[in-house]
């Protein structure tokens, strides 16, 4: 079946695709009714991601406790030209979850230095895209830009239906880790399936590390990540009218070490109760938590087995000086 978009274009170098398909409105109300009357509760982690949100995440991103998005940075400053060089030849660029695009430029600045006009294909939920794609623009001269706002999976039928062409795809920030393990796979063997001979495939990996590093990172003093899983129950009141009391909630995250993983959770201070869209009593306990986030921590170990379960090969990879992060490039 052909991939379902709406085209528009914005200016000679910017064309925007919507991918279509689903009413997303609608999925996230019954997801969310589905996640609260589950035991125990949880909402997906894309959920998140709505335009404040998405600022939010921005936010954390320069937290000082947050290293993840530094560190992945500094690998890719001291490593594009090795990237690019890594795939001569190509031109075209696809970024699952690209938000703002920073860390991002490092590559691009490499791939234009080789001396083809470059086509970057950013893929994000949120509309930022067309913001950071036009900065991209200004900054780049060699550079086309063809976003796609839309989910993953509607986005990769996309990329294979419209952009044929010999590509890198890039999937950084350690957003692999938000998958439970088995999903992890599943997501890169349906990217291996959409890659072709020589495509390749930049992922990063947040490497386990000190616990108090970890848990420092998604309790930032300034309380950003807070905000950031406290605005889910601000986007449901925003999405299903209602007036559920935000203080009535409480951020918390902590490394499990026996999963590898950060936790996030929004934790009840006192029962309460409500009903979204009719859906009937959604009832909490004092201290019931709604499970919004895992974040996987890997070893090496780790990349390695998903890798080969997933159909890929590790070609190159590269870590920073403390063994913070790792980013791998594979191909199929
Ligand atoms: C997008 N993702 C990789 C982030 C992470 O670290 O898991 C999301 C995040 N959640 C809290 N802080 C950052």
């Amino acid at each position: 079946m052909p991939a379902e978009y709406e085209k528009e274009h914005i200016n000679d170098r910017f064309t925007l695709y919507h991918a279509g398909g689903n009413d997303n409105g609608s999925v996230f109300a019954e997801d969310v009714i589905k996640g609260l009357k589950a035991k125990p509760k949880t909402i997906s982690p894309k959920y998140f991601y709505d335009d404040k949100g998405s600022e939010l995440f921005e936010k954390i991103c320069i937290t000082p406790e947050y290293y993840v998005t530094r560190t992945e940075a500094s690998i890719l400053k001291e490593h594009s030209a090795e990237i690019a060089a890594a795939n001569s030849g190509k031109n075209l660029v696809v970024e699952l979850g690209s938000g703002s695009s920073i860390k991002t430029r490092y590559i691009l600045n490499a791939f234009i230095k080789n001396g083809l006009p470059v086509t970057y294909v950013p893929i994000d939920v949120s509309e930022i895209l067309i913001q950071s794609g036009n900065m991209l623009l200004n900054d780049f001269e060699g550079l086309y830009v063809n976003g796609i706002i839309g989910e993953y999976e509607q986005a990769l039928e996309i990329v294979s239906e419209v952009f044929p062409h010999s590509k890198l795809y890039v999937f950084l920030g350690s957003s692999i880790g938000n998958f439970d393990l088995p999903h992890a796979e599943e997501f890169l063997k349906k990217i291996s399936a959409s890659m072709n001979a020589g495509d390749t495939l930049l992922i990063g990996f947040d490497l386990v590390k000190d616990e108090g590093i970890l848990n420092a990172a998604y309790n930032d003093e300034e309380g950003v990540t807070a905000e950031f899983n406290l605005n889910l129950i601000k986007r449901i009141n925003r999405e299903f009218n209602t007036g559920i009391d935000v203080n009535n909630f409480e951020h918390t995250a902590f490394f499990n070490p026996a999963k590898s993983r950060i936790e996030m959770h929004l934790i009840s201070k006192c029962d309460q109760s409500f009903s979204l869209n009719g859906s009937g009593e959604i009832s909490f306990k004092k201290n019931e938590t709604i499970h919004t986030e895992n974040s996987y921590k890997f070893t090496d170990e780790m990349i390695k087995e998903l890798a080969l379960a997933s159909g890929l090969s590790i070609t190159n990879s590269w870590k920073d000086k403390n063994n913070y992060f790792e980013l791998c490039l594979m191909t199929r």
